[in-house]
């Protein structure tokens, strides 16, 4: 079958050149009067990790959202792979793995289960299901706590379970929205391995986060403040000559509210 060395082959290719993998173009996203995110603009390579940081209500989440196809930018593009994600919504699908803030794992089902309804989904069957299962639950260490209910495991495992829910159907682009969130550090590490391994295999990733620790691992990282993009850089940029990179944000983006608050004062 001709497509079925693509299917088993960690990440399809897409023949992008060397443009970027994940474009945004000039984005805006309005809820209402609100404008949740303004004329943001930026591109992640092929195989690169990209951070997203900011305050809450920064419009990282809706940022996200747009790229996964959940809901519409009111202007500009974005293109995922060279496709449109508004009028090739489908194809777009098929390339990403999407873990939302509240990412929806059924309680009530086993480690297994949750892993098979997902399996189900993407159409998987055969030696490649159990191959994919092995592998995906192998390196999120589940695979003892097979038969355990999904709400009887840690926060930690929760976590992993979700992403390996992601990864089964093998995307080219991951986009998680703040997976770590209220997580231990060493089940974070943990998570973090997985990604890096993921990243080995050519897959992109777009990743908010709360923790700057995790801004660290990333190979460029953006900061998104009243919905705007602040700064694009890499960590080792943005953190300059400042003890670290939580000083070196909250800085940036005290400066913003300060140019903010004496441009009204002066009017
Ligand atoms: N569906 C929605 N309807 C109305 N307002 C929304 C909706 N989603 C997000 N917002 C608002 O948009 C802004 C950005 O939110 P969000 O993208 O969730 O930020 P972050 O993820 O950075 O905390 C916030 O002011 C939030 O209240
Ligand atoms: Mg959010």
């Amino acid at each position: 079958m001709p497509g079925s060395d693509r299917k088993t082959a960690p990440v399809a290719a897409l023949d992008i050149g060397d443009q970027p993998f994940v474009q945004v173009e000039k984005v805006s996203k309005k809820f209402g009067s609100l404008m949740a995110v303004s004329g943001v603009s930026f591109g992640v390579h092929e195989g690169k990790i990209c951070g997203l940081v900011g305050s809450d209500g920064a419009g990282k989440t809706t940022l996200l959202r747009m790229i996964a196809t959940m809901i519409r930018p009111t202007a500009g593009n974005i293109f995922v792979g060279g496709l449109n994600v508004i009028t090739q919504k489908a194809k777009v699908k098929e390339v990403i793995g999407y873990m939302p803030q509240r990412f929806g794992l059924y309680q009530d089902l086993t480690v297994a289960e949750n892993l098979d309804f997902f399996m189900d989904i993407y159409g998987l069957s055969g030696a490649e299901r159990t191959r994919r299962r092995d592998y995906y639950l192998g390196f999120s260490n589940l695979l003892p706590f097979l038969n355990r209910k999904a709400g009887d495991l840690s926060g930690g495992m929760k976590q992993k379970l979700g992403l390996a829910c992601v990864l089964v159907h093998q995307p080219n682009l991951l986009i998680l929205d703040e997976p770590t969130n209220g997580v231990d550090p060493v089940s974070r590490q943990e998570f973090w391995d997985i990604l890096a391994e993921m990243k080995q295999k050519g897959m992109t990733i777009l990743v908010s986060t709360a923790y700057l620790d995790e801004g660290e691992k990333c190979d460029q990282l953006i900061l998104m403040h009243n919905a705007q993009l602040l700064t694009i850089a890499t960590p080792h940029e943005i953190q300059a000559n400042l003890p670290d990179l939580e000083e070196a944000m909250i800085r940036r983006i005290q400066a913003v509210d300060n140019a903010l608050a004496e441009d009204n004062f002066g009017s």
